[in-house]
């Protein structure tokens, strides 16, 4: 229900004023204070028309202004503040969510068309980091935030599995490795490695011409290369696929660097025969001068491919075969330069669909001020950090609750659900500091705190014997008080919420949504008897319920589970 437009109604009506009705509805403001109403009308925009002061404006209309659902009207200086008939403006909102139950919310923006949405993709023998973690979650919820808008969304992992840095590690493992070491553990001896490949090259540069010769045996089909790749992607991907099932993710593919191989030279010939490539000191490049760029380089002067190269044919093949609306990379900041060359490329190759492809950067996360890397082996593994995450939401709950019947489940759902939450509570670009002991709380703005008001919700219900999906007609929805009224109206912003998020490809716009609801929730149940037995006490429970419906419904777009006791 669109409470600004039950106010210019109403102003539209009983007033004969010089402005549309679309004009009235421009100029309303919500007050930032209860106390100054639900909607304000500010009065200095008739100022000039009517020549006269705002506050005597204000004061001359307010007497005539009347209409459906506006309960009182009030002048403070230059504002007329509109309070609302919370009793019907109530009963709508909660029936509009009861009848829309799990399509609250959903917009129709989008008619079904394709999004694509390049997310996770963690480079293969190495551990997928705390980066990739963001990459993964923001992806899974603008993923689902699109859906919830109407788009399809696809979700493509694009692995790490091609480039030079695999010739390195070929080298290192028949010098250095075992089968047995890798069976038993894969990612962790790859990258060990992986980083004495880089010690040594320290000392000998001849590594990094056997890398690279290795690399190019790779490329060439050479079979012992291309076997012990092979085995390398497998296992790493055992090691991400148990990271992703313990987050809830799934892919609809997972189309590596390595797949666009075949199409690498269909790329080079495109640009060559659109008169692009240029030679520099042996290596083919894309002068991006016009754009204020570097030059995208496209081939080494060995004639080995790179990453953008394999970008341009990636794009280019999502585009054929997704014919997508928008094309979403959630890749972090520090590859910006590169997605600027990369539809610069395609701009001048013609291609103006690059205007639907966006990079949507986010921070680095640190641990203890630190960057996390995974070259030098200082790595913090996003396995620990979920195991930890479970280990610590587990002890909680054994205190709180130690006689819950799920306790592992529950363990998982809130402790995962932390880390997650965590990460898309802050606005994406923030660098923030990764402590768990604060991400893990049942207080503060965490995602445990948000989950135990559902739960807490649930529990009345489950108290009262309420089903609020099995509502009949004669359910009631007459609530009379403020507190209630605060949180039906926060209710009510769920819709124009998922709609700033998707905007904004801001998954903390619906994180920080919840939270807020969440508090709302509680200072109800702090301020009112809801189980009372009294006149109002089943439209309590409706509230309640329709509480549980949003908060679910905002925590599954992040990609939260929410137990229903905890
Ligand atoms: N594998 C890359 C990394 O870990 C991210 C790939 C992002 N996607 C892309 N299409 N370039 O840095």
């Amino acid at each position: 229900m669109d409470l600004k437009q039950l106010v210019a109604d109403a102003i539209d009506q009983s007033l004969d004023l010089d402005l549309l009705k679309d004009e009235i509805y421009d100029v309303l403001e919500v007050p930032r204070h209860e106390g100054h109403g639900d909607v304000a009308f500010p009065c200095f925009v008739l100022a000039k028309q009517l020549r006269k002061s705002p506050n005597a404006i204000a004061e001359e209309l307010a007497e005539n202004i009347s209409g459906e659902g506006i309960g009182s009207v009030e002048v403070a200086g230059p504002y007329i503040n509109f309070f609302l008939d919370q009793e019907l403006v109530t009963e709508d909102i909660l029936k509009e969510i009861y009848s829309q139950g799990d399509e609250f919310g959903q917009l129709h923006i989008g008619k079904g068309e394709n999004v694509t949405i390049d997310m996770s993709s963690p480079n293969i023998a190495k551990p997928m980091s705390m980066g990739h973690l963001r990459s993964t979650v923001i992806g899974n919820a603008i993923a689902n935030i699109e859906a919830k808008v109407g788009f399809n969304p696809i979700r493509i992992n694009h692995l790490g599995d091609w480039g030079t840095q695999f010739g390195k590690l070929i080298v290192a493992y028949k010098r250095w490795g075992s089968e047995e070491a890798v069976k038993a553990d894969p990612i962790a001896s790859l990258l060990e490695y992986y980083v004495k490949f880089h010690e040594e090259a320290d000392k000998d540069d001849s590594l990094n011409d056997e890398g690279r010769h290795w690399f190019k045996k790779l490329e060439d089909g050479d079979p012992e290369a291309v076997k012990l790749w092979k085995w390398f992607k497998d296992e790493s991907l055992k090691e991400f696929n148990r990271i992703y099932d313990k987050l809830g993710v799934k892919f609809d593919y997972y189309t590596g660097e390595a797949f666009y191989n075949d199409r690498l030279q269909g790329i080079v010939d495109e640009l060559d025969e659109k008169g692009l490539l240029e030679k520099n000191q042996g290596a083919t490049i894309v002068n991006l001068d016009e754009f204020d760029l570097n030059p995208a380089l496209i081939l080494k002067s060995d004639g080995a491919s790179l990453y953008i190269t394999r970008d341009l044919a990636t794009a280019e093949y999502r585009k054929e075969t997704f014919d997508f609306a928008e094309s979403i990379y959630a890749v972090g900041n520090e590859q910006s330069y590169h997605f600027k060359q990369l539809k610069a490329v395609l701009q001048r190759a013609g291609h103006d669909w690059q205007e639907q492809m966006h990079h949507i950067p986010f921070g680095l996360i640190t641990a203890g001020g630190k960057k996390l890397s995974t070259r030098k082996g200082n790595v913090i593994l996003l396995e620990d950090v979920l195991n930890d995450a479970v280990e610590l939401a587990k002890e909680q709950i054994e205190s709180k609750n130690p006689d819950l019947p799920n306790k592992d489940e529950v363990a998982h759902q809130v402790g995962v659900g932390a880390v997650i939450f965590h990460d898309l509570k802050n606005d994406r670009l923030n660098t923030f500091d990764f402590v768990l002991e604060e991400v893990v709380q049942f207080e503060g703005e965490t995602g445990p705190y948000v989950q135990y008001a559902n739960a807490r919700a649930h529990s009345i219900l489950r108290k009262a014997g309420f089903d609020g999906s099995k509502a009949t007609d004669n359910q009631e929805f007459k609530l009379t008080d403020d507190v209630a009224f605060s949180v039906v109206k926060e209710l009510n912003q769920f819709p124009s919420i998922v709609e700033k998020a998707y905007m904004t490809y801001e998954p903390s716009v619906i994180a920080k949504y919840v939270i807020g609801l969440a508090q709302s929730f509680n200072r109800y149940y702090a301020h009112t008897r809801i189980l009372n037995e009294d006149s109002e006490l089943q439209s309590r429970l409706s509230l309640v319920y329709a509480v549980t419906k949003v908060l679910e419904e905002g925590l599954a777009l992040l990609g939260v589970e929410a137990p229903q006791e905890m």
